[in-house]
């Protein structure tokens, strides 16, 4: 399936959002606000504003409503990247091509950096130009999926579980905590800005579910598959560090047999929806097939 033309758009708009909603660098405290500028802008695939992007659109709402909900979980995502590379974390020095935050600034202002990034990813929302009932459903999607039954706990349990190897049901449920969640909130927040009904946001929800773990059986596969180069960032981390990972567990045929299994998912959640879910099933065959 090709990618979608909007894909490209939807992107290059939301830099510019991201540009407009992040403090300049030339206002004080300078360092903190270029660390901010330096985690979020020119780089990354974007995938989860994609996710909200197209999401939305196959409930009809239009680009000027989504863009909030776009910006908000790209700067969660970049505060969850600034914590994750921290030397008490996964200790790593690049990201997205650069330096990660700790080590083109310092250690404090990353950790400054990640707060300030949470929080202003909800002012942002709670400011956006949209009803208060859908501002209201949108903070509470993006905070319980940052939280501790999200992002936050899967991390949590990543720590917990470094160099041990835990049961495969254990892995799933730290992997959909900690990439997951975000990207399931990213494909509920799209559909709410449309009023999608219940029906239509469990089924969406079984498609980011599928699409949530895939996109870290795949981040692990390409951890060991791929170069620095290609990705980025440090390849080879997880085995060096003995995170517990698909591929550790069930070798590499089995996390690919995994990762095809959860593209069928994917495939099966969305298979009553019509054409307007062709942009979000484009993103759900990216996440199997990216290379980076
Ligand atoms: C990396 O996420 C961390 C994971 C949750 C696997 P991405 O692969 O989406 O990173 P960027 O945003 O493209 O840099
Ligand atoms: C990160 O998982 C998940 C987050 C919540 C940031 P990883 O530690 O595997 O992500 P990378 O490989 O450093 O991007
Ligand atoms: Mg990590
Ligand atoms: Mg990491
Ligand atoms: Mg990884």
């Amino acid at each position: 399936m090709a990618a979608d033309p909007r894909f490209a758009a939807w992107a290059a708009g939301l830099e510019d959002y991201l540009d407009h909603a992040l403090p300049r660098a030339d206002v004080a405290p300078q360092r903190l606000h270029a660390a901010m500028r330096h985690a979020v802008l020119g780089g990354g695939k974007r995938m989860r504003a994609l996710l909200v992007y197209a999401s939305g659109a196959l409930v009809g709402a239009d680009d000027a409503t989504l863009h909030a909900p776009a910006v908000a979980v790209e700067l969660i995502h970049a505060y969850s990247l600034v914590h994750d590379d921290l030397p008490a974390m996964d200790d790593d020095d690049l990201r997205r091509g650069k330096p990660t935050v700790h080590v083109a600034f310092d250690e404090a202002t990353a950790i400054l950096a990640g707060d300030a990034l949470q929080t202003l990813a909800f002012e942002y929302l709670a400011t956006a130009a949209a009803s208060a009932a859908l501002r209201v459903d949108w903070l509470a999607t993006l905070a319980q999926a940052s939280g501790v039954a999200g992002m936050c706990g899967g991390q949590a349990l990543d720590i917990d579980a470094t160099g041990t190897l835990q049961s495969l049901d254990a892995l799933q449920r730290m992997h959909a905590l900690k990439t997951g969640a975000l990207i399931r909130a990213s494909v509920r927040m799209g559909a709410l800005a449309g009023g999608a009904d219940a029906a239509l946001l469990a089924r969406l929800d079984d498609f980011a579910t599928a699409l949530g773990l895939a996109f870290q059986v795949r981040d692990d596969i390409l951890d060991i598959e791929a170069s620095s180069e290609q990705l980025g960032k440090t390849a080879g981390k997880d085995q060096a560090q003995a995170k517990s990972t698909y591929p550790a567990l069930l070798g590499m045929d089995g996390a690919k047999t995994k990762l095809e299994e959860l593209a069928d998912a994917m495939r099966a959640a969305l298979a009553p929806c019509d054409a307007r879910a062709d942009t979000l099933r484009a993103l759900g065959e990216l996440t199997v097939r990216r290379s980076h």
